[in-house]
């Protein structure tokens, strides 16, 4: 058993230990060597048992005090670092809530996404399916079945890109490759459209552009005729442009695949006294060869078809007079005519 003057050098010495601990764990390694099952006043209290009783007595009472004290210490101790520990990381964690905010970017719907979503909503509306079509062509699906052989002037019209090191693959040049695969995989009736890139090796310039957006409309139904496609495109502009007397001219025209052809003018105001005529499509009765390419009987079946230039559609709704911003990824530009989700 220890004497009672060694006892207190001891706690003393425990006393200056606990206090100059500066991590928990050091302090938690301290507490296991004081009060732990091996620990200081646990090995004294055992030997207690040996003592008689007058000095078990007495030894009792200063070993329970110096138990007390040394375990008030500890955990006083143990609330201290915690406390400090606490404040170090509010500190190190701050925030500066006085500055100002900073402007919070958020991503807008691009006009050209808008505008395919505006067609799209009101061709489904009127019973219109959506379909699509690879990118990356052949010259049959572009060209040859649409009516367009190999030495035809309109394959020169359109500027092709070809693919290098894939012979007879290209960009396609018009959506209305659509026609072509939609009419051998389904058979009349039908009722779509069709919207996607298309690729032209133009020049760049305020209206032209190497890529651009087509939408593709095909409707093969008993009985439809010329007046039909007259109607749906005058009810798709009117309803586009929101403007119940949007004067149209149709003009006759050609396409290899459509017979007879058409395109169609809007009467669009730039102002007050500018108003002009402005070519926004082309059209017709579908070819009766471009039927039969696809195995469809022309004598017992005709239907229409259209291809609008989206650009220019987004380009007279919303004012634009050139085109190339649209592709130019100007912050501001995207941020002034994009629009917020909702
Ligand atoms: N494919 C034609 C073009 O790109 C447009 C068109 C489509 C014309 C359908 C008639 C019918 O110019």
């Amino acid at each position: 058993m220890i004497a009672t003057s060694s006892l207190d050098s001891t706690v003393e010495s425990y006393q200056y230990k606990i206090q100059s601990c500066d991590t928990l764990e050091t302090l938690e390694n301290l507490r296991l060597e004081i009060l732990g099952k091996n620990g200081f006043i646990t090995q004294q209290l055992k030997i207690l048992g040996q003592l008689d009783p007058e000095s078990r007595r007495h030894q009792g009472a200063v070993l329970n005090q110096a138990k007390e004290t040394l375990s008030k210490l500890l955990q006083k101790k143990k609330q201290d670092l915690e406390e400090h520990h606490l404040s170090q990381r509010l500190a190190k964690e701050a925030v500066d809530i006085t500055l100002p905010a900073r402007p919070w970017k958020v991503g807008k719907i691009h006009l050209l996404s808008q505008v395919r979503q505006q067609i799209t909503d009101y061709f489904q509306k009127v019973g219109f399916q959506l379909a699509e079509g690879p990118e990356i062509e052949d010259e049959y699906h572009n060209f040859d079945a649409l009516n367009i052989p190999a030495h035809h002037p309109a394959r020169q019209n359109h500027d092709t890109f070809y693919l290098k090191d894939w012979p007879h693959r290209l960009l396609r040049t018009h959506t209305s490759t659509v026609q072509i695969r939609s009419l051998t995989q389904q058979k009349p009736p039908v009722r779509l459209i069709s919207l996607g890139r298309v690729y032209r090796s133009d020049d760049l310039d305020a209206t032209h552009t190497p890529m651009f957006h087509q939408v593709e409309g095909l409707v093969l139904e008993p009985g439809v005729h010329m007046g039909h496609l007259k109607g749906c495109l005058m009810d798709f502009c009117r309803s586009f442009f929101d403007n119940p007397n949007l004067t149209f001219r149709f003009r006759p025209s050609f396409f290899p695949f459509t017979e007879p052809s058409l395109e169609v003018d809007i009467c669009h105001s730039f102002g007050k006294s500018d108003q002009r005529w402005l070519e926004i499509l082309g059209a017709g009765m579908v070819h009766p060869q471009v039927l039969q390419h696809c195995g469809i009987d022309p004598d017992t079946t005709q239907g229409f078809a259209f291809g609008i230039g989206i650009e220019r559609l987004a380009m007279l709704k919303y004012g634009l007079e050139d085109i190339r911003p649209m592709y130019q990824s100007d912050q501001r530009w995207l941020d002034y005519y994009g629009q917020r989700w909702s």
